[in-house]
């Protein structure tokens, strides 16, 4: 692996999570997955295991995804819309898939990924004699220039789709995205659909669903959900205590993969805050319209017709959300024209200073990280500082290089200063402010 894929790959947290999709897939007997998995030299071996509680787990993550992969291709086709752009597409094998065959599939992901997928995926349609409108493209989904981009040409109304991104994301990254959905569907018309809010109760529910063949296990899962309960509980009640050890042995797992907290993605939302989150999208100028996922339940190959049956009574309560343009409410637009972005570093016996200006994100990080680790290694760090006057925006890819230079000197001996009210939110909302000396 060059050195360029590698620094992009190291402050992408959520790379690994992208392919095991692929193999989830693969294992729910998707030829085309397995054909693209075997083309990227994915090894199965590397997600399943031999552990009974976690074999259990696997199960349920690969009906999971394959449920969520197809209920997603049934929604887009219900739009209507004849662009389609998967943010983030990951490893999916979306562009193969029969439906795409006469729309313009915009493919849009990191760019390690993009410019992994691009080709291979232009190969195989060459392979194949198939023309098809199928591009992808290196985008940050917080960086609306990268996605104003991609969409170059693009014909409304489009479907926006989403699967495995919101809950990675951190607050100001999620609130970034919320403007570039806004601006992008206000330019071009058209809907945003994801699964990702109900994403702790999909997984509550497939776990349970996997599990357990009593009929009324799913109906009383998602009921105690209903009630507040918390998924250690419900998964102890539907499956006894491999229930509990394999949601710890699959949180383990992922989060180790996955680099992220995936606590977070896991949290069941009680009303509440799901209220929090409607009233999120309207203060970005978007409403939401739910939708039962059982209303359009796809045929699985990873469970038989009894549980395929019980998955669909869970989906009855738990929804796609699609999201447009809410033109009553008041929206304020964050300041989307400051994508550029430089980094330089000087270096004074032990100590170094940096200075950011632009934004730092998933696009530029890489820079940023190439920089430092230049310059750190030519040296006997002691001190840094980093001066961020010019910095309009800081996510977690870059929040990710600053915490190698913390951990790289004795507490205290990292410097921050000249921050907007922007930056210093996300410094405190992510628990940096407290690691750093804010001046
Ligand atoms: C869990 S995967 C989901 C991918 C795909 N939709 C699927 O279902 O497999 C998350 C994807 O989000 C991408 N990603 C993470 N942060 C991103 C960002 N800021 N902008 C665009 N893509 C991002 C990762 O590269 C990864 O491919």
């Amino acid at each position: 692996m060059d050195n360029v894929q590698e620094l992009r790959e190291m402050t992408n947290p959520v790379f690994n999570t992208a392919k095991a999709t692929l193999l989830h897939l693969t294992q729910a007997g998707h030829a085309d997955a397995a054909m693209m998995a075997e083309k990227l030299g994915l090894d199965l071996a590397g997600i399943t295991s031999s552990d009974e509680g976690k074999t259990a787990m696997d199960q349920s993550n690969v009906a999971i995804v394959e449920l969520r992969y197809r209920s997603m291709n049934a929604f887009i086709q219900e739009t209507g819309a004849k662009t389609i752009v998967d943010l983030p597409c990951g490893y999916t094998p979306r562009a193969l898939e029969d439906f795409i065959g006469d729309k313009r599939y915009i493919a849009c992901d990191l760019p390690a990924v993009a410019e992994e997928m691009g080709p291979l995926v232009e190969k195989i349609l060459a392979e194949r004699g198939w023309k098809r409108d199928v591009t992808y493209h290196g985008v940050d989904a917080t960086n609306y220039a990268s996605l104003r981009a991609a969409l170059e040409g693009a014909q409304g109304p489009l479907c926006i789709t989403t699967e495995g991104l919101l809950m990675y994301l951190t607050h100001p990254e999620l609130a970034a995205l919320l403007d570039n959905i806004r601006r992008i569907l206000e330019e071009f018309g058209g809907v945003w659909i994801t699964q990702d809010p109900e994403v702790g109760r999909v997984y509550i529910a497939m776990t349970v669903v996997s599990m357990s063949s009593d009929p009324a296990a799913a109906k009383a899962a998602m009921e105690a959900l209903d009630g507040g309960a918390d998924m250690g509980t419900v998964l102890k009640a539907m499956a006894g205590d491999k229930g509990r050890s394999a949601l710890g042995a699959s949180m383990d797992t992922f989060g180790g993969e996955a680099d992220v907290d995936f606590s977070k993605a896991m949290n069941y939302r009680p009303e509440q805050a799901e209220a929090a989150e409607k009233e999120l999208l309207r203060s970005h100028g978007l409403k939401v319209e739910l939708t039962p996922v059982a209303e359009r339940m796809p045929k699985l190959g990873s469970l038989d017709a009894v549980r395929t049956e019980l998955a669909r009574k869970a989906m009855e309560r738990i929804s796609l959300w699609t999201i447009t343009p809410d033109e009553e409410a008041p929206v304020r637009l964050a300041d989307a024209d400051c994508d550029s972005f430089s980094v330089a570093i000087t270096a004074r016996g032990g100590a170094m200073d940096v200075v950011l200006k632009g934004r730092v994100d998933s696009l530029t990080a890489p820079e940023f990280l190439a920089a430092y680790e230049k310059a750190a290694g030519a040296m006997d760090l002691t001190d840094v500082h980093v001066d961020m006057s010019e910095l309009a925006y800081i996510s977690s890819a870059g929040l990710r290089v600053l915490l190698m230079m913390i951990k790289a000197v004795q507490p205290g001996h990292v410097g921050v200063s000249g921050t907007n009210d922007t930056v210093r939110d996300i410094l405190t909302q992510t628990g940096y402010a407290d690691m750093v000396t804010m001046a």
